[in-house]
């Protein structure tokens, strides 16, 4: 892959020619002729998703969770501990893939996604500041320094990215693509479901929330590496080698699984080894179809066993965020920045 040029007068930003990769653009933001026209519908969700972290109220959380269990104290920690991880490297890598992107279109929408990283990286601090006792808080963002495991799935996705940034082959380029798919829309959703859990019991109220607005926003990003993807595959339709793309959702779903069975494992009400693998390979199923890819990764995983919490996930219902986008037509969805759906709770 060639990185494209930032000042380039020999570009041509015309509509036949423009590609989202390999193309030869000026980067002028000449957003009245745009060829990706879900790229029109996706600017206008995630700009109306804005939210700032801080007007959630944490005071009660406080003393919620001096009531969790410690298993539970002990997860939410942890999991906070790898969310960060993952928006740190976010904030940091999406330029690095922007790089390569010649649709201006789109480069605008890695642009926000890069913010939103940002916001949810000032997220997870306001919590650990409202509700970790001060002594404990560098703990929790040097947890993968110790953790074995936190580490070892830390490594998988960082080595990913880092390999790009040495050597942008095509081969490193679509792996960079699909693992960036695999940490928006595979690694963050047990964490977010065990928030859901405490939140179905009236535990945590203010991070869930948070982890709400956050889960909104991932949903976008993961829609448009979902479109990414598939444009890539319209103009280079080997450029993602099934069995390798295969073979890396397999190593995601064989860590998250471990991972989540290390941090929650048996020990928290309403999540289990059982539901922690029905639920991972029943998402790894329906992101492998989102990519376009035939069949099932596992058979027999067609059930979400968390299906009652994806009420309080605002993922279900009318004009919701997950039918649309699980559907890749973004144009029919239109979130307010106000959640809505806790006062059944
Ligand atoms: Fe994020
Ligand atoms: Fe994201």
């Amino acid at each position: 892959m060639e990185q494209k040029l930032l000042f380039n007068p020999e570009g041509d930003d015309s509509l036949e020619t423009r590609q989202i990769i390999r193309g030869n653009s000026t980067n002028i933001f000449n957003l009245n002729n745009v060829r990706y026209q879900w790229a029109n519908s996706m600017y206008r969700n995630m700009m109306a998703n804005f939210w700032i972290p801080e007007k959630t109220d944490l005071s009660s959380d406080l003393e919620s969770y001096k009531r969790l269990t410690v298993e539970e104290r002990q997860a939410y920690d942890g999991i906070l501990s790898f969310l960060i991880f993952l928006d740190s490297i976010q904030t940091n890598n999406l330029s690095n893939i922007n790089d390569y992107i010649t649709a201006p279109e789109v480069n605008l929408l890695l642009a926000i996604q890069q913010y939103q990283e940002a916001i949810h990286s000032q997220s997870y601090q306001y919590a650990i500041e409202s509700i970790i006792p001060a002594d404990r808080r560098n703990a929790i963002y040097d947890k993968w320094r110790q953790d074995k495991v936190l580490f070892e799935r830390n490594k998988y996705v960082a080595e990913i990215y880092q390999d790009f940034l040495g050597d942008s082959s095509d081969e490193n380029f679509y792996k960079v693509i699909i693992a960036n798919y695999l940490l928006e829309g595979l690694y963050f959703y047990n964490g977010f479901n065990f928030f859901y859990n405490l939140a179905s019991r009236h535990l945590m109220m203010g991070t869930s929330e948070i982890i709400r607005y956050i889960n909104r926003d991932e949903l976008t990003h993961c829609v448009l590496f979902e479109f990414i993807v598939r444009e890539i595959r319209e103009i280079d339709p080997d450029f993602f080698p099934p069995a390798e793309v295969e073979q890396m959702f397999r190593t995601a779903v064989d860590q998250e699984i471990a991972w989540t069975d290390h941090i929650i494992g048996d020990g928290v009400l309403g999540v289990s080894e059982e539901t922690t693998e029905m639920y991972t390979k029943w998402l790894a199923n329906e992101r492998w179809n989102k990519l376009g890819f035939e069949g099932k990764l596992y058979d027999g995983f067609d059930k979400n066993p968390y299906k009652h919490l994806e009420k309080l996930a605002d993922t279900e219902g009318e004009g919701d965020v997950k039918s649309n986008f699980f559907e890749s037509t973004v144009s029919a969805y239109n979130q307010s920045s106000v959640l809505d759906g806790w006062d059944d709770f």
